[in-house]
């Protein structure tokens, strides 16, 4: 199965991405996490995107289709994936599928994890206290948020065009997300 994950930050791409691997044994693909482990290693990438995420602007668009490209075509891909983060601007949504029509691979599946404004911030402040990402503060979240509504929602269309796209509520707890997400998805929850 290839999955998106779409949806605003804190909406809980990576937690679900999480939950889904342990169902279906996919790789999970976060360009999120794939920047701050290049940062945290001081590597070029990490010395080039730090500024610009903790910022909470995006990364240009040919630095992710590098990365991506690389990382879609290893191995573990070759059976499905989760993307987590990825695509984020409508030009990126069109590399990734000129990179998966290469490889005979296109997205099943996009699902957008619908969470309003409110709990979206509770979740980060509560997540700024245990984990302390850089860009966890009030002011970088506002300016992810913003990003997110100019650049990333029109990302939702482009697939809903295709036929591809699913909205699921993403309130509740992170079970009764994963529920909705499977039965989408079409896999037995209680496997
Ligand atoms: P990225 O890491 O992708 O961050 P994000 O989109 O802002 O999203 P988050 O990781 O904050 O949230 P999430 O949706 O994964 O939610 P989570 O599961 O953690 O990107 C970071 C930066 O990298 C970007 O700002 C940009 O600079 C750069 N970047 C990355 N990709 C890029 C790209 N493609 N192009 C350009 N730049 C790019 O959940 C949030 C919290 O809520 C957690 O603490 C979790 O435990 C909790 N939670 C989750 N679900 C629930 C629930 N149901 N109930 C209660 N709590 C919950
Ligand atoms: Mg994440």
């Amino acid at each position: 199965m290839r999955i998106v994950l779409l949806g605003a930050p804190g909406s809980g791409k990576g937690t679900q991405a999480a939950l889904l691997v342990e169902r279906l044994g996919l790789p999970h693909i976060s360009t999120g996490a794939l920047l701050r482990d290049a940062i945290k290693r001081g590597t070029r990438l990490g010395l080039a995107v730090k500024e610009i995420t903790e910022k909470g602007e995006l990364v240009p668009d040919d630095v992710m289709s590098d990365l991506v490209k690389e990382r879609l075509g290893r191995d573990d891909a070759a059976d499905g994936f989760i993307l987590d983060g990825y695509p984020r601007t409508l030009e990126q949504a069109k590399v990734l599928d000129a990179i998966l029509e290469e490889l005979a691979r296109p997205v099943e599946v996009a699902i957008l994890i619908d969470v309003d404004a409110d709990q979206i911030i509770k979740r980060i402040e509560l997540r700024a206290e245990e984990e302390g990402r850089s860009d966890d503060t009030v002011d970088v979240l506002r300016n992810r948020m913003r990003v997110y509504q100019e650049k990333t929602a029109p990302v939702a269309d482009y697939y809903a065009d295709r036929g591809l796209l699913t909205r699921v509520l993403g309130s509740g707890t992170r079970d009764d997300v994963l529920e909705r997400i499977l039965s989408v998805l079409q896999v037995d929850a209680a496997n």
